[in-house]
């Protein structure tokens, strides 16, 4: 499912973050883009509203294990508002 778009308030807080969805959650990635081996493909999947998660999965096959434990170094957060009752 593709995460819901950012609120009103969350940009508020950090408009110049950048963030790359996956599984659930959104990872900020601002500070490690520039690091990043596949070069800046990267950005394309940090728009509002994109879904990272199969675009990772493919593209890292070998490596996956790699790429979760770095994505563990990374500040992330729920991309449903857990506040809302469902
Ligand atoms: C936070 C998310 C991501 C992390 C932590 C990450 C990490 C890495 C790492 C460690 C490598 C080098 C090892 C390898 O080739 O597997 C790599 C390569 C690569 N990544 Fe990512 N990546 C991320 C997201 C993406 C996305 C969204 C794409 C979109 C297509 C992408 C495309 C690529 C490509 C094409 C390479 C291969 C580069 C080459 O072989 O020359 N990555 N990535």
């Amino acid at each position: 499912m593709a995460p819901r778009p950012r609120t009103a308030e969350e940009v508020g807080t950090s408009p110049l973050r950048k963030e790359i969805y996956y599984e659930g959650y959104l990872y900020d990635v601002t500070d490690w883009i520039p690091d990043h081996p596949g070069g800046k493909i990267i950005e394309f999947y940090t728009d509002e509203g994109e879904d990272a998660t199969i675009p990772i999965q493919q593209f890292h096959q070998r490596s996956i294990k790699q790429i979760l434990a770095r994505m563990k170094t990374f500040s992330k957060r729920p991309a449903i508002n857990s506040t809302v009752a469902h």
